[in-house]
């Protein structure tokens, strides 16, 4: 687990350096909302996408959605435990998979852009407070919480995009 992370931090770190040496041009064209409007910059059907473009390069970007991906499953995780009241396992599932780890702030950190970096932290210890609630063994106060932490991915999704 450790070593992996390790990995995916290098990754990450050489995705960025190539960021920097390529043409912006080439990196954007491979989005949905450039495809879609491709001949046609004024307008076209699929132009209204106003969510601030992160720019991320190939890399960045299967980093990126393997990252969103594992959040998911952990959101399904922590749902399946709740419902067996495994409140504990849930805690830390919270934490370890959500939460404000090294790893996960230096990740929001990665892309650059200060406002994702904000509204990626605040999820962060969003989960945090997940976690400790979990720990009261209340399914009313934990499904407020999973709720609370459900609005920062909302939030940000619909904020940002790759
Ligand atoms: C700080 C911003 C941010 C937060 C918080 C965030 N996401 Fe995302 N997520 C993104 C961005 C940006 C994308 C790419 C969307 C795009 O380009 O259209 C994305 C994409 C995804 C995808 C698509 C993955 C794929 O393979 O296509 C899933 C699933 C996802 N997020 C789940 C979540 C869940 C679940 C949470 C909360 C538990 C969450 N995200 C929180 C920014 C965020």
């Amino acid at each position: 687990m450790r070593s992996k992370s390790v990995f995916m931090m290098v990754l990450l770190f050489v995705g960025l350096t190539i960021s920097c040496n390529m043409n912006r041009k080439v990196v954007r064209s491979s989005t949905v909302n450039d495809e879609a409007v491709q001949g046609e910059p004024q307008g076209g059907m699929y132009s209204n996408d106003t969510r601030i473009s992160l720019q991320l390069n190939p890399m960045q970007k299967q980093h990126q959605l393997h990252n969103m991906r594992s959040h998911l499953e952990a959101v399904q995780r922590i749902i399946s435990l709740l419902s067996k009241e495994d409140y504990m396992t849930a805690s830390q599932t919270a934490y370890t998979q959500l939460g404000s780890t090294t790893e996960m702030r230096m990740m929001c950190a990665s892309f650059g852009d200060k406002g994702f970096e904000q509204m990626g932290l605040a999820f962060h210890e969003s989960a945090d407070a997940m976690s400790e609630v979990f720990k009261e063994r209340n399914s009313t106060k934990a499904l407020d919480a999973l709720s609370t932490t459900l609005r920062h991915c909302v939030q940000c999704h619909a904020t940002y995009r790759q």
